[in-house]
């Protein structure tokens, strides 16, 4: 090889700047980065004060800027610093936490239900109507709507200190029922279980500003920001999949 060959190929080697120029540019990566985060934040779906009267728009940037931003990083560091746990997805994660570290119950369950939380909100009118087949179901289930959302509303305020409301399909029937911290209806050890149509975050983090110790009046107001429409989507996957 002749001497100035040698000198470019060393110094391509040695990542001297100058010469290194003269390599061929690196192809772009076909892949995400080794250091990207196993899970992320998305966007709200909506302004932050979109939800106002109902839920404050400060509460909603401190909720989804601050509280879920902290369950996501959580996570991403408890899968992180267990092997075993990298690439799997939520829902493995959420199925096994029985023998999982507390951290990915906590923060697992954490990301997966707000994430399901702000998409079952909508600004006021936007939210749509129960579907033909879901207000079927309610009115089997649970008599009427209006009984419904007694029940769920039950759940929420009866639910001691901070955890979640839910109405659940749970294979052949709607069910409502309540989850402690950040556990959900789809843990492996969570004594009803099914899939979630309908979810509300019942911790004061989600009413305090506005609403203070009055958990009953956010659980009343909060049907007026309620996305009937995801609640239907949710349905029907849940009810198509079941079949
Ligand atoms: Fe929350």
């Amino acid at each position: 090889m002749p001497m100035f060959a040698r000198l470019a190929a060393a110094a391509v080697a040695l990542s001297l700047p100058g010469l290194a120029l003269a390599a061929p540019a690196p192809a772009a990566p076909a892949q995400a980065p080794a250091s990207a985060e196993p899970f992320s934040l998305a966007p709200l779906p909506y302004a932050y004060e979109a939800l106002e009267p109902v839920i404050d728009a400060q509460t909603m940037r401190i909720h989804h800027g601050k509280h879920h931003q902290g369950y996501v990083n959580n996570l991403n560091a408890a899968v992180k610093a267990n092997p075993a746990l990298q690439g799997k997805s939520l829902e493995a994660l959420l199925a096994d936490v029985a023998s999982l570290p507390p951290a990915i119950r906590n923060n697992g369950g954490g990301h997966y239900n707000h994430t399901l939380f702000w998409k079952l909100m909508a600004p006021a009118g936007q939210g749509g109507e129960p579907s033909p087949a879901l207000a079927a179901q309610i009115r089997k289930d649970f008599g009427s709507l209006e009984a419904f959302k007694e029940a769920f509303q039950a759940a929420g305020a009866q639910r001691f200190g901070s955890g979640w409301a839910w109405l659940i399909w749970t294979g052949d029937r709607l069910a409502v029922t309540s989850t402690p911290n950040q556990d959900n209806p789809l843990m492996g050890d969570a004594p009803v279980k099914g899939a979630p149509v309908i979810a509300n975050d019942v911790w004061e983090h989600a009413y305090y500003l506005k609403h203070q110790n009055n958990r009953a009046g956010y659980l009343s107001g909060w049907w007026g920001v309620l996305n009937w429409n995801e609640a239907n989507r949710l349905f029907e996957a849940a009810t198509r999949k079941g079949k």
